[in-house]
């Protein structure tokens, strides 16, 4: 049968709504199998699949619809962006538009970070400010200082670079990664330390390690340190106290540029558009953002730079900074981005999630009594469920268990979408969310435990 016949025949043999997307974290067997819920509308913290079934949105979308859904603002404001002017060019153009939204939001930026390069996501953040790392240091003349250190359990995107820096295993299968370039530590996580050791001591110990990286590597052939001040995707992983402003001590003893990657922990997930100073007490090189700064509306990022990081390239000549992209600075991004800001300041959604935040957490935490929760954590309105075999020895459940997503699809039934991670629930709900919003979530999701429990009792798996 020749390759046309093929093709013609799969077409008839799927025939499904979904067979001709290749979705991002698909197990290839399911490919095309229309398996994954079709989400049609939304409006506040609520999504509706096809037939009407109403859900919370437990992950805010994807750590980013932080002002809700449905924004009459935004709508408005990306609408009459695209009639007045939907397009111009960056490369050779600005506008008055991305001008003054880099003014505003430098004014929440800590220190001197008085910088904006605009970009078209998370991922082109962190490749963004990683190839800015190695233009300066090129330019400085520092040709051997590139090296990047970065975290196991992180997760900073999906372009080469970005994908590289992550150090998420069950992501590493089959991928090729720049290891020439990024050294991974091991994470930061309290839940699984040493249980002889107190908390400042394995703050130190992750601290020692840096170090002790940076040496074995070469201090002048380190360039920087990427850090999530939250390790969001690795399962919301909350540094012990201190390891922030110990690690950026170590990242200025060697001049390794310290960046700080704020895509999910700014736009007021933690109560602040940018929480490295404010929450975490550093004021790093460079802060990377993305998600909220849009609140998902439209994509978009960036990446605010330090001045003084800057002035390492003043008074070059005939120097291009060439890295840029079709979409940096989008006007409807622009739009999008400012009528978020706005959203964000007259509502007083900063003022809300401190309010709301730790009624989020406690509630939550109620839900360690059930048998195989080991550990529930976060910080603002970000916090993780992990299950555990034995709560003792605080193992995992394992993958073939895929707790997380039985534990999924009881709280869809029941009218909540949680994040499964392995054998994590990960909650991200927008900024907006109320108490008895909060109550109703812990609700379904204690719920969605307790009958996956009874799933993998029946079936063996867990007594
Ligand atoms: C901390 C962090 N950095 C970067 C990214 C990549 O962002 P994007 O998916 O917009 O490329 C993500 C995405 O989840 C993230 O969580």
């Amino acid at each position: 049968m020749g390759k046309s016949q093929n093709i013609a025949s799969n077409q008839n043999l799927t025939n499904k709504l979904d067979d001709r997307i290749l979705h991002p974290w698909e197990y290839l067997e399911y490919r095309g199998e229309d398996s994954r819920t079709f989400i049609d509308k939304s409006k506040g913290i609520y999504l509706y699949d096809k037939t009407g079934h109403k859900l919370i949105d437990g992950p805010g979308g994807m750590w980013n619809v932080n002002v809700g859904h449905g924004v009459k603002e935004i709508a408005d404001a990306v609408y009459e962006q695209i009639r007045k002017m939907p397009y111009a060019s960056p490369f050779s153009e600005s506008t008055e538009i991305a001008a003054k939204y880099a003014s505003r939001l430098v004014k929440y930026a800590p220190g001197d970070l008085k910088r904006v390069f605009f970009t078209a996501g998370g991922s082109s953040s962190v490749d963004s400010a990683l190839r800015f790392v190695m233009f300066r240091n090129n330019v400085k003349g520092l040709k051997e200082k590139k090296l990047i250190i970065s975290r196991h359990n992180a997760y900073h995107g999906s372009t080469y670079l970005s994908a590289s820096c992550s150090g998420k295993e069950r992501d590493k299968n089959n991928f090729d990664f720049a290891d020439n370039l990024v050294h991974h530590l091991s994470s930061p996580d309290p839940f699984r330390k040493d249980s002889n050791l107190s908390d400042e001591e394995f703050c130190d110990l992750k601290v020692q390690e840096l170090e002790d990286k940076i040496i074995e590597l070469g201090p002048d052939k380190v360039a920087a340190f990427i850090a999530e001040p939250i390790l969001a995707s690795g399962g919301v992983i909350v540094p012990p106290k201190g390891y922030h402003k110990k690690t950026l001590e170590i990242c200025r003893k060697y001049n390794v540029i310290y960046i700080s990657d704020e895509v999910v922990t700014g736009f007021g997930r933690l109560g602040h558009i940018m929480a490295s100073e404010k929450y975490f007490d550093i004021v790093p090189d460079i802060i990377l953002m993305a998600k909220g700064i849009t609140s998902g509306y439209v994509p978009c990022g960036a990446v605010v730079i330090s001045e003084n990081l800057m002035a390492d390239l003043d008074n070059k000549e005939k120097v291009i900074f060439s890295n840029g992209f079709t979409d940096s600075g989008h006007p409807v991004a622009m739009a999008a981005a400012s009528a978020t800001l706005d959203f964000i300041e007259n509502n007083n959604l900063l003022d809300h999630v401190k309010k709301v935040a730790p009624y989020f957490q406690s509630k939550l935490a109620e839900l360690i009594d059930l048998p195989i929760v080991g550990d529930v954590r976060g910080a603002g309105l970000m916090a993780a469920v992990e299950c555990v075999i034995d709560k003792e020895k605080r193992d995992p459940l394992n993958l073939q268990y895929e707790i997380a997503s039985r534990i999924n699809t009881h709280c869809q039934n029941l009218g909540l979408i949680v994040r499964p991670l392995f054998n994590t629930c990960v909650m991200s709900p927008s900024l907006i969310i109320e108490e008895s919003e909060i109550d109703e979530l812990v609700r379904i999701l204690r719920e969605g435990i307790i009958l996956a429990t009874e799933d993998i009792k029946k079936e063996g798996l867990w007594s």
